[in-house]
């Protein structure tokens, strides 16, 4: 069986349930920007919560960190990002748009989208030249006095500068880490394919400090780790892997990178990054600052250069690898119904609390009370409007796992039924082991019903 989705199944889903819209859509929208909406946040919001509970509250080696987008200009000359951080981009004389040297064979010629640029008569392309990535701005009350500064590209160089306060405060020795969560922005050239390349995005990055010998052995440890991690909320495995980079490909301070892609609609594609940085940030912050960056053993005095491996997720493109997973479409007694088959703790709603005839005061009065009760424990929303089916087939389309049945039997005997998103089945409980049966089941492991 092959996979039914399409990128364009995803966005339409996205608008259509109000997960995501293109930014100031009544300006015309703003290319490779988006908007996110009630379940939008939910889904994103939930995509940040597991990643840090799995960096941070299942673990003792790792704190967490918030630093400012906007850092000292002088943190991104020391970075190279000033000098390296950059595409080759050419622009085309006559349609006057701009490509990636580099994705050429993937762009579309401004006068005619079935050719390439450069592969028309007319097409009058400039040679190659860098164009860096980040966005300046200015700050200051006054133009003349003010300072460039630029929104960073990425929320590492904020731990590599705070790496002397923390390791001092946190009281870790190497190997620890630091994990923050935050908004990055490049100023993007090559078109978005919807949320997988925006100007602004999220990063879930964490940069781990390691003694310099250990640095290979951690490298692959946590390749291991984060793949584990996208396997365990449910990407299936045969939609994964992992790509070590080339020389050539590498940034500018890697000595080491592995990608995990996924098996987007629009082919593999990256997911999220692991690098072996070395030493090169501390050493560059060091120099550049004259501030020593390095650690020392309180009781050996030895001191060293921690090597730094990085894990760096973007939660945007991670929200939507799991869309894109979960996605599915089947017949269901003569009726096509759309799904999306998340991980119960990714999906935005755990549970929908629906009495069966939305007019029946006794149903909606019960219903309204276990909707009260499960509210406590776990993002549920209550439906009464509409047919049954139409009610559950909204909530199929958001992805929420479990649904509570107010029926006439509640009324009679105080049990309920709850209905399985994947399966369809529905069980018979007591009102009163709704809660417990909830949390239980949220909190079960869970494999997607997809074929691999
Ligand atoms: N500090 C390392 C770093 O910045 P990166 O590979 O450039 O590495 C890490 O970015 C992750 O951030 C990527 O794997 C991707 O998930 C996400 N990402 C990067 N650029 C993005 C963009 N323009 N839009 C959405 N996500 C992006």
């Amino acid at each position: 069986m092959t996979d039914v989705v399409t990128m364009d199944k995803i966005v339409s889903l996205c608008r259509r349930r109000g997960f995501v819209f293109p930014s100031s859509e009544i300006y015309g929208g703003l290319g490779s920007s988006y908007d996110y909406g009630h379940y939008g946040v939910l889904l994103k919001e939930n995509v940040k919560a597991r990643w840090l509970e799995a960096m941070v509250r299942d673990r003792e080696d790792i704190v967490a960190l918030d630093s400012s987008i906007i850092l000292h200009p002088r943190v991104w000359e020391a970075s190279g990002h000033v000098s390296s951080f950059s595409d080759p981009l050419v622009d085309c004389r006559t349609c006057k748009l701009r490509f990636r040297a580099d994705h050429l064979a993937e762009s579309q010629c401004g006068k005619r989208p079935s050719k390439r640029p450069g592969e028309t008569p007319e097409c009058d392309l400039t040679p190659a030249r860098e164009f860096n990535l980040m966005f300046e701005t200015r700050v200051g009350a006054v133009e003349e006095t003010g300072t460039d500064v630029y929104l960073r590209p990425e929320t590492a160089q904020g731990i590599f500068i705070n790496f002397k306060n923390v390791a001092q405060l946190a009281r870790r020795k190497p190997p620890f880490g630091i994990a923050q969560i935050g908004k990055s922005f490049r100023n993007e050239i090559t078109p978005g394919n919807f949320i997988f390349r925006t100007l602004e995005f999220e990063m879930m990055e964490m940069e781990y400090f390691v003694p310099p010998g250990e640095a290979e052995q951690w490298y692959r440890y946590w390749i291991d780790e984060r793949r584990g991690w996208y396997l365990r909320f449910g990407l299936r495995e045969s939609h994964l892997r992992v790509r070590p980079h080339e020389a050539d490909e590498l940034s500018h301070y890697s000595s080491g990178t592995s990608d995990i892609d996924y098996l987007y609609p629009i082919g593999w594609s990256e997911l999220e990054g692991i690098a072996n940085r070395g030493d090169y940030d501390l050493r560059a912050h060091s120099e550049a600052s004259g501030t020593k960056l390095e650690w020392v053993d309180g009781v050996t005095n030895e001191r060293y250069v921690p090597h730094v491996i990085e894990p760096a997720a973007g939660v945007n493109r991670s929200m939507l690898a799991f869309l894109c997973d979960a996605y599915d479409e089947e017949e269901v007694a003569g009726r096509e119904r759309t799904v999306l088959r998340l991980h119960p703790q990714i999906a935005p709603v755990k549970a929908a609390v629906l009495p069966l005839i939305g007019k029946d005061s006794g149903m909606v009065e019960r219903a309204r009370s276990l909707f009260e009760e499960l509210r406590g424990v776990a993002l549920v929303e209550y439906d009464d409007s509409g047919q049954i089916g139409r009610r559950y087939r909204r909530q199929d389309e958001i992805g929420t796992p479990f649904a509570f049945t107010i029926d006439e039997q509640t009324i009679e005997d105080d049990t309920v039924t709850i209905r399985d998103r994947d399966s369809l089945a529905q069980e018979r409980i007591s009102l009163g082991r709704a809660q417990g049966h909830l949390l239980d089941r949220l909190g079960a492991p869970w494999r997607s019903p997809k074929p691999e």
